[in-house]
């Protein structure tokens, strides 16, 4: 760990000793907020582990992986440096069945497991001795640990064979190996994994086999120190496609080759962003794509990042998520978020650095276009979150104490974190902003940060030194946008936007003087965005017909046309379509808004729960968690 700091804010009020809120409130233009460093230690609120005094350096699992029973079964070793000398290791678990606990792999102890909370698991104490160098802990995993999903044959692209994955950020690998999990903490592994003989296993680590071993038996090592969110395992029947030098794919035969043809860009993608921010220090970049089911659209895990299937549409129009999940190589993956309150650290650059990567590749007004879709998200989440139960969400340092960190997954972290840093690189210019971030990544790698350290750093290194001032504050620890945020705007979507004024009155589509096929994916989701509210529902039916938005295979359209259409109170002309894609596909970001916008009419919640009977099987915990929410699930079912 290395030093940290707080900030101490202070109110100074010159001439007057005492005052009101309402006074602090007029007297605004006399307030100067005054930062001090303090060196402490960051709190991890999502983590019971003790790893400031006793910590574990690397792990070796051994684990059987049992379909019929939906269990992982072996053991895990941690490797300990115990700096304190101390006689309690606490390790995060939840709803994990622990045999035995082991010291230097011969000496039986004991171990209590305290108290459960359904977000953070429990804490497990296990007892050693100042002079330990190794836990072993034995378990299984049970049939609804969280990270993992379990899918029956018939949930799979293949339709012929199981398939398990796992999800670790934030605080789900406890879910499936007891570990200090908190980002705080890096560690190493290796790991021996035996599997139906049928099947493949792949781990984010390295000697991952290109094909199936007639035993089931495979071993993987990660000599990188990574943070414990970043273990990752999937079992099921995938082939592999190089792509490139250091990059390929896998995923199920089927699909083997659209995603080879899909990702062709990444290893250009890689290039691009190591000259921008340093070399790419992972070896190899694979991609796996996961089945429908998949409750996000991607996860960096390192070395292997793990995709939605359905940013797969034949046109490479979504490739923007994959460039994502690489830049984590670089903001996330090594230079990592402290705690789940500085979150944004890992996802605001991940946007940024996204963006980059668009714009070095496929030019600005691409990169523009996509960035506006992006902050079209912002501005609504935005106002939601201040008229909402937790107004401050919507600061980028969040408070998250006794909340699931989910919570903290929303467009600030991600999209206000990003035009932090694009307001930035606005004022001080690119040829001081690249290289500044650039030293950011090669100053901080493989360590964690707070976003107290992240502030000194920035006016250390980019704006004392260039004898700058920036609102950092406001941004950082204010609620909603601040004013000096860079404008978005993008050339393309204002020519999409005069299509949009045509529709109401217009006789048929042709009306429009669309040249189909030259529209992106993103052009087409901002003109279903922007269809006006005075569209009568047979314009709606004539647009169904002539773009057949419903049945489109690309899941992004089939969303913002699901959701449109239900607002405008047209729900059963898409109610097959939309029936199929909901007990299809499982990535939360498209369900959520679907469900939510179902939920706000007594005929569409009707409709909701009638579906959700039939999809919520198919769904991961980490998205029927939310929609259970939406649709008050624990009541209803009964
Ligand atoms: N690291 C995230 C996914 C995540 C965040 C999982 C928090 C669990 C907790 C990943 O990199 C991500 O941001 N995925 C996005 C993709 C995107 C913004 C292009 C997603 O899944 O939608
Ligand atoms: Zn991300």
């Amino acid at each position: 760990m290395h030093p940290l700091f707080r900030i101490l804010t202070a109110l100074v009020f010159l001439g007057i000793s005492s005052c009101t809120t309402s006074d602090i409130k007029e007297m605004n233009e006399q307030e100067v907020t005054v930062i001090e460093p303090v060196e402490v230690d960051p709190i991890d609120n999502q983590s019971y582990s003790n790893c400031e005094d006793v910590r574990s350096t690397h792990l070796t699992l051994d684990l059987n992986v049992n379909f019929e029973a939906k269990k992982l079964t072996g053991y895990v070793k941690h490797d300990i440096e115990n700096s304190t000398g101390v006689t309690t290791m606490i390790f995060d678990v939840n709803q994990l069945a622990i045999d035995k606990v082991v010291l230097d792999e011969s000496d039986p102890t004991e171990f209590v497991i305290g108290e459960y909370d359904p977000i953070k698991g429990s804490p497990m104490h296990v007892k050693i001795k100042p002079e330990t160098k190794s836990v072993t802990i034995y378990y299984s995993t049970q049939p609804e640990s969280k990270a993992l999903q379990w899918l029956d044959p018939q949930q799979t692209a293949g339709k012929k064979f199981p398939y398990l994955f796992t999800q670790g950020e934030a605080v789900l690998t406890r879910t499936w190996i007891p570990c200090q999990d908190s980002p705080q903490n890096r560690i190493t592994y290796d790991a021996t994994l035996q599997v139906p003989s049928n099947l493949l296993a792949l781990m984010a680590a390295d000697n991952n086999p290109t094909k199936k071993n007639s035993q089931g038996k495979y071993t993987y090592s990660m000599d990188i120190p990574i943070p414990s969110y970043l273990i990752a395992l999937a079992v099921g029947d995938l082939e592999f496609q190089s792509t490139g030098e250091r990059t390929g794919v896998y995923a199920s035969p089927v699909l083997l080759e659209a995603a080879a043809y899909e990702f062709a860009e990444v290893e250009e993608m890689i290039s691009v962003t190591e000259s921008l921010y340093g070399e790419y220090l992972w070896g190899r970049y694979d991609i796996l794509v996961l089945p429908t089911s998949f409750p996000y659209g991607g996860m960096e895990n390192p070395k292997l990042t793990f995709a939605t299937p359905t940013i797969i549409t034949g046109d490479r129009s979504l490739v923007s998520l994959i460039a994502h999940e690489l830049a984590h190589s670089w903001s996330g993956n090594l230079v990592t978020n402290a705690t789940w309150d500085d979150f944004w650290l890992n996802e605001g650059f991940t946007v940024y650095i996204e963006n980059r990567i668009m714009e070095a590749i496929h030019g600005k007004e691409h990169a523009d276009m996509l960035f506006s879709i992006e902050y079209e998200e912002l501005e609504i989440e935005n106002e939601e979150i201040l008229a909402g139960e937790f107004p401050e969400d919507s600061k980028l340092k969040l408070k998250l104490e006794g909340r699931d960190p989910d919570d903290g997954m929303t467009t600030i972290a991600y999209i206000k974190g990003a035009l932090f840093l694009k307001t930035l690189e606005e004022l001080v210019g690119r040829d001081k902003f690249d290289p500044f971030v650039k030293s950011y990544f090669a100053d901080h790698q493989f360590q964690t940060l707070t976003t107290e350290a992240f502030i000194i750093y920035l006016n250390d290194n980019l704006l004392t030194a260039n004898d700058l001032t920036f609102n950092t504050d406001e941004w950082i620890y204010g609620e909603g946008i601040p004013v000096n945020c860079v404008k978005i705007t993008s050339n393309r979507f204002d020519r999409v936007e005069e299509k949009d004024k045509m529709i109401p009155g217009m006789k048929s589509t042709s009306d429009l003087g669309l040249n189909q096929s030259t529209w992106s994916t993103q052009e087409w989701m901002h003109f279903i965005r922007q269809i006006p509210k005075e569209t009568t529902l047979p314009e709606f039916d004539m647009m169904e017909q002539d773009f057949g938005f419903s049945q489109s295979g690309n899941a992004e359209i089939q969303a913002e046309w699901f959701i449109r259409s239900i607002k405008q109170g047209r729900i059963d002309p898409i109610k097959k379509d939309l029936e199929e894609f909901l007990i299809r596909v499982g990535r939360r970001k498209f369900l959520e808004p679907i469900y939510e916008e179902l939920a706000k009419s007594p005929s569409g919640l009707t409709i909701a729960v009638e579906v959700y009977v039939k999809a919520r099987p198919n769904y991961h915990s980490i998205s029927y968690q939310t929609i259970d929410e939406i649709l008050d699930w624990e009541i209803k079912k009964v």
